[in-house]
């Protein structure tokens, strides 16, 4: 039989779990709410969602997690609690776990994550840096002897990696994503117009862009909202050139995170690079336009990720199938 085991990825705008044997399980907004007596998780993603102005006072909604690192050490406990409960793993099921981790983390992270598996029942834990995630949920060997390069660009945070033989050799990131472009957007809206909208309508919004059009004028968007000054709900219409120029800045500093990752490579893998090219993945490669900003950025090739948005967690779930061989070829580098 095979044994049962689960890969996780706490992404900042959504959690996602695979489980042997089943698939995606879990692919929910990464939203929990917590039981403030006790600090128990109660539900996750639009269970949670739902559960607003519904509890009481004592029923809390967090959104707790970092691309990868939850904030608080016993949150991390109780979540992984939670996930792996419903993934049908308990103190005696000697589950493997895989858990994406940001290259960034410190060993105190990595041991509250670690442990956290270990205390809800896991028997083995692999922590799997983002970036060799992705590589391997795209189809890329990155245990091989040849620089690749990989960027994954995310809700609240881009970055770009050189991996060569299972470890990541140079990298740059940002905590900037498509967050902070709806927050740029709901800021341009609430004090050009006075209008004040949900964080799901600026992302409505900013996904309708092309980000690397710089025509006058451009398309004509209508934003609906409220007024901030009466309350009353109203719409706006705008023309995409003057969001453009609000995102025109975040953008640069997003792309910024390629060529200081190029640029900090070292000089061997250069021809890797110029012949493999980047990938592209992460939910903010299907933003229009960011790839054309990449390329025009990046002196090596770049190709969009096919359904770059779950590259991580299949690579995850890749690990998890074959997780003897990926422990053995990652091992001096998973982190
Ligand atoms: N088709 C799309 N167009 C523009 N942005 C998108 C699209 N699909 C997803 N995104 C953006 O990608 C981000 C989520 O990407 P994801 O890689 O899942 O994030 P994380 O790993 O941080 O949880 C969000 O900001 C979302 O708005
Ligand atoms: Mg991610």
């Amino acid at each position: 039989m095979v044994a049962p085991g689960l890969a996780i990825d706490l992404g900042s705008a959504t959690i996602r779990m695979h489980v042997a044997r089943r698939g995606l399980v879990v692919q929910e907004p990464s939203v929990v709410a917590v039981d403030s007596r006790s600090g128990g998780v109660l539900a996750v993603g639009e269970a949670a969602l739902a559960m607003i102005g519904r509890t009481p006072g004592y029923v809390i909604m967090e959104r707790p997690v970092r691309e990868g690192v939850v904030g608080d050490f016993d949150l991390t406990q109780q979540l992984l609690q939670y996930l792996l409960a419903r993934g049908g793993v308990g103190r005696f099921s000697h589950a493997r776990v895989v858990v994406c981790v940001p290259p960034s983390s410190t060993p105190l992270e990595l041991e509250a994550m670690e442990q956290g598996c270990l205390k809800a029942g896991a028997s083995e834990v692999m922590l799997l840096s983002y970036p060799l995630a992705g590589a391997i949920g795209v189809g890329l060997r990155p245990s091989q002897a040849m620089g690749q390069l990989v960027l994954d660009f995310g809700a609240g945070h881009c970055e770009a990696a050189l991996l060569c033989m299972g470890t990541v050799v140079t990298r740059a990131a940002l905590r900037k994503g498509g967050d902070t472009l709806d927050a740029a957007v709901s800021e341009y809206l609430r004090s050009r117009y006075d209008l004040a909208v949900f964080r799901s309508e600026a992302e409505r919004i900013r996904s309708s862009i092309d980000v690397s059009t710089s025509t006058p004028g451009g398309e004509s968007l209508r934003a609906e909202g409220r007024d901030a000054l009466t309350g009353a709900r109203r719409s706006q219409i705008l023309a995409s050139s003057e969001l453009l120029e609000v995102l025109a800045g975040e953008m640069a500093d997003i792309v910024g995170v390629v060529e200081h990752c190029i640029q900090e490579s070292p000089g061997d893998l250069a021809p890797d690079l110029l012949s493999s090219g980047g990938v592209l993945l992460g939910g903010l490669a299907a933003q229009r336009g960011v790839v054309d900003l990449v390329r025009a950025a990046s002196p090596v090739p770049i190709k969009v990720a096919e359904e770059a948005q779950t590259a991580a967690i299949r690579g995850a779930a890749t690990c998890l199938e074959e997780f003897d061989r990926w422990q053995r070829v990652l091992a001096a580098g998973t982190v």
